[in-house]
């Protein structure tokens, strides 16, 4: 079948079921989704993670429940994909670093193609873009617990390997507007942030257990971020490259 014949089946079968949506409980989330569905993000952003798909489900976890997607309203499975899926995206993506994206997206995914939405939150309904981050937040929510797991199980797969001068340039592509040229944790987003990004030649690792291979916990932290902060993971690099950033960042460490 066509995908848009499959569309138009799957919002006739839709029409005809009750409503069971988790933002149901919520107004304001509720009217999050209103904005989402207004500003046109389902144009690039699915909801949907496709069973048989590996890379979905490896990337985002299990395939969606088709029932769930078909009782919302309207569902939302987007339109095409020109971003990440974006069905658990609160499991792994601050509302601090949504803020920050939407009010800019290349300030903290530089190269992104994202187009901005300052005005939701500037304009003469400032709450717009608040009521925004707080749907985007719930989506996938009570998959947090779970994703922990998978990130703490996780290692890079045992053939990678790590370009040193590709990552030192995609450390500095990627990494410097936070992190700063040195690792020294004064890039020009920094003073910004809720919390400093550690000065790592002065005061070493923040997040790493003193017992814990090094390497390792850096490149969990490069690939999946850290949980309720605006440390975003980097989950669509190849595990090359996460090893070859987690090495860049642990050369920045004073002997
Ligand atoms: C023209 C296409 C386009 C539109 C429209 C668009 N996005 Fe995006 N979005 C992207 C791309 C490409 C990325 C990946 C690069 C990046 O992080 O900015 C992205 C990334 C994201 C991410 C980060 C997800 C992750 O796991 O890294 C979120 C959240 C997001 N978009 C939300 C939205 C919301 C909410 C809207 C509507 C207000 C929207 N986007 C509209 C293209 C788009
Ligand atoms: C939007 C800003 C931002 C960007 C971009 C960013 N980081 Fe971070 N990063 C932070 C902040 C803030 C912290 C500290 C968070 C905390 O302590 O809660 C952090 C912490 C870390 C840590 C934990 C280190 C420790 O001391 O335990 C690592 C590793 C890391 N970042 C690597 C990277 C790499 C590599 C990149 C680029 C691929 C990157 N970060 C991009 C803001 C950012």
């Amino acid at each position: 079948m066509k995908a848009a014949a499959l569309l138009a089946a799957l919002l006739v079968l839709a029409a005809g079921r009750p409503s069971a949506r988790a933002d149901d409980a919520d107004p304001f989330v509720a009217r999050g989704r209103e904005v989402y569905i207004r500003e046109g993000c389902i144009h690039c952003h699915s909801q949907y993670v496709r069973p048989h798909v590996a890379a979905d489900v490896e990337r985002w976890g299990p395939a969606s429940d088709l029932g769930q997607l078909l009782a919302e309203r309207p569902p939302l499975p987007g339109n095409r994909r020109q971003g990440p899926d974006l069905a658990r995206v609160g499991n792994r993506r601050s509302a601090e670093w949504n803020r920050l994206h939407l009010a800019a997206p290349r300030a903290v995914s530089p190269g992104s193609r994202m187009p901005g939405y300052a005005h939701l939150f500037d304009g003469t309904d400032a709450s717009d873009g608040e009521a925004l981050v707080a749907y985007l937040a719930s989506l996938g929510a009570d998959t947090i617990p779970a994703r922990l797991t998978a990130v703490a199980a996780w290692r890079p797969a045992a053939d990678a390997v790590a370009d040193p001068v590709r990552a030192r340039r995609l450390f500095q592509q990627l990494c410097t507007p936070c992190h700063g040229e040195a690792g020294r944790g004064d890039g020009p987003l920094a003073a910004r942030l809720s919390v400093r990004p550690p000065d790592w030649p002065a005061q070493g690792w923040r997040h790493v257990a003193a017992a814990a291979d090094v390497e390792l916990a850096l490149a969990r932290i490069v690939k999946f971020g850290l949980p309720g902060s605006p440390m975003a993971g980097h989950e669509y690099l190849p595990d090359a490259d996460v090893l070859g950033l987690a090495r860049v960042v642990r050369s920045w460490q004073k002997p």
